[in-house]
């Protein structure tokens, strides 16, 4: 016999509650998202690799270390995307929709893939739910999705959330902070730090403040941050959209360190992070990326997004709790077999779920099938049921066991 084959590393097959748990994420995010205007767009999963490179950021871990990059039969450099933004920001100037509305709002979720070392809550295949919003640049856009964001995760019944946020200023004021940023890391003990912070130096310094080994985090505790290094405008824009939160009554707190992995973000920036589920502990995270299309080739068109991560989301969904069956259709002699198929089928065309025995087998044996189901209902079925017309029907919680007329049964079950 040849060896089974195994699925690969960081790639997850979802067997219930799980699969249940990514419908239920689904429909919940398309049914909140919906209320705020935004409207289902689907991507492809691959995509020409310079999107990525040019969308998220050469310098970037994921560009630099992540991608599935491969070339296709024809010789080009495809990639199955880490992420979704980069394809909906390519969809969004192909289809040329900057000039037909002046706000676009996109839901998109599915798959992404990142060449990660797999552990708890981080995968190598992972699920997104993505939003985009395309066109507004005023601050009331960055506090509707922001809003829109906790109402979801407040419908899925996930408690003790709290959003972080931060700015990462603009154009005019990023380059004279990452300067001085780049100053004062400069007297940093370089072979205290870690090879990726050492690389970091003179790639993205920006990123020294999000490094997660304890030895750096406490070299840098005292470096300049970004929030305190902002321009006027930039500073005006994030006071606007925290007095738009507090008066939401959404909950926030200012993480002067955040700075996101993801080379596109200006000004607002935020993260939802939960302590319960170990220390990959971000569930969502998003901001706003004016510059991005233009860079793309595409028109000036502003945009602000967020992405969670479902396989996060759904180990901190209360427990689900799946449907048990309504019957089970035990058939203890062979004459019952096609009783037993009529009476499933009309019990499950009148919108009952169940399932019944292929063979005729032992009541014992029946009454352990319809237990392991934890069917509500067992109806037993035998010839001389079959001879009067009737069925016995088995309540599986109590013990009590009745007989009703088949002609009555679908009544009985309603
Ligand atoms: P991101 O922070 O890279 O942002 O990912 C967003 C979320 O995806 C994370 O907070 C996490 O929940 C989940 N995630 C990321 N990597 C993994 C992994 N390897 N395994 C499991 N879950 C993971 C983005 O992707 C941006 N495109 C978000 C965005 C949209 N910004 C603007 N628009």
């Amino acid at each position: 016999m040849s060896d089974p084959i195994k699925r690969v590393k960081g790639f997850a097959d979802l067997f219930e509650p799980e699969s249940t748990a990514f419908t239920f994420l689904e429909n919940t995010a398309r049914r909140v998202f919906g209320l705020y205007g935004y409207t289902e767009l689907r991507t492809p999963i691959l995509e020409r690799t310079e999107l990525f490179a040019r969308g998220i950021g050469d310098e970037t871990d994921v560009v630099q270390k992540e991608m599935y990059t491969f070339p296709d039969r024809g010789g080009r450099s495809l990639t199955m995307r880490p992420e979704a933004t980069a394809g909906v920001m390519r969809s969004f100037i192909e289809a040329n929709l900057a000039n037909s509305q002046p706000v676009s709002k996109f839901f998109t979720y599915g798959p992404m893939f990142r060449y990660e070392q797999p552990q708890k809550g981080r995968l190598r295949q992972f699920h997104q739910l993505n939003c985009e919003c395309l066109g507004p640049v005023e601050p009331g856009a960055d506090a509707e999705i922001i809003t829109m964001l906790m109402h979801f995760l407040d419908e899925l019944g996930i408690e003790d959330l709290c959003v972080e946020i931060n700015s990462l200023g603009d154009r005019n004021c990023r380059p004279a902070y990452r300067q001085k940023l780049l100053d004062w890391a400069r007297q940093l003990p370089a072979d205290q730090l870690c090879p990726d912070c050492r690389r970091r130096m003179n790639t993205n310094p920006l990123r020294l403040l999000d490094c997660k080994i304890p030895a750096c985090q406490s070299l840098t505790q005292d470096a300049p941050v970004m929030i305190d290094n902002i321009c006027p405008e930039c500073r005006e824009h994030f006071d606007a959209v925290c007095a738009l939160l507090d008066k939401n009554g959404v909950p926030w707190k200012l993480n002067p360190r955040m700075v996101r992995g993801l080379d596109y973000y200006m000004r607002t920036t935020f993260e939802v992070v939960s302590n319960k589920i170990g220390s990959q502990g971000a569930v969502t995270g998003g901001g706003r990326y004016d510059g991005l299309i233009r860079d793309l080739g595409g028109p000036d068109v502003p945009g602000i997004g967020f992405a969670s991560g479902m396989e996060r989301l759904a180990m901190l969904l209360p427990e689900v709790k799946l449907q048990r069956p309504d019957f089970y259709i035990a058939v203890v002699e062979d004459m019952a077999m096609n009783c037993a198929f009529e009476l499933s089928r009309n019990l499950r065309r009148a919108g009952f779920k169940g399932e019944m025995s292929f063979s005729a087998k032992k009541m014992k044996h029946q009454m352990k099938v319809a237990a392991r189901l934890n069917a509500r209902k067992c109806l037993i079925l035998g010839s001389l049921e079959v001879e009067n017309q009737m069925v016995q029907i088995k309540d599986m919680d109590s013990g009590e066991q009745i007989a009703a007329p088949l002609a009555d049964i679908v009544n009985f079950f309603e």
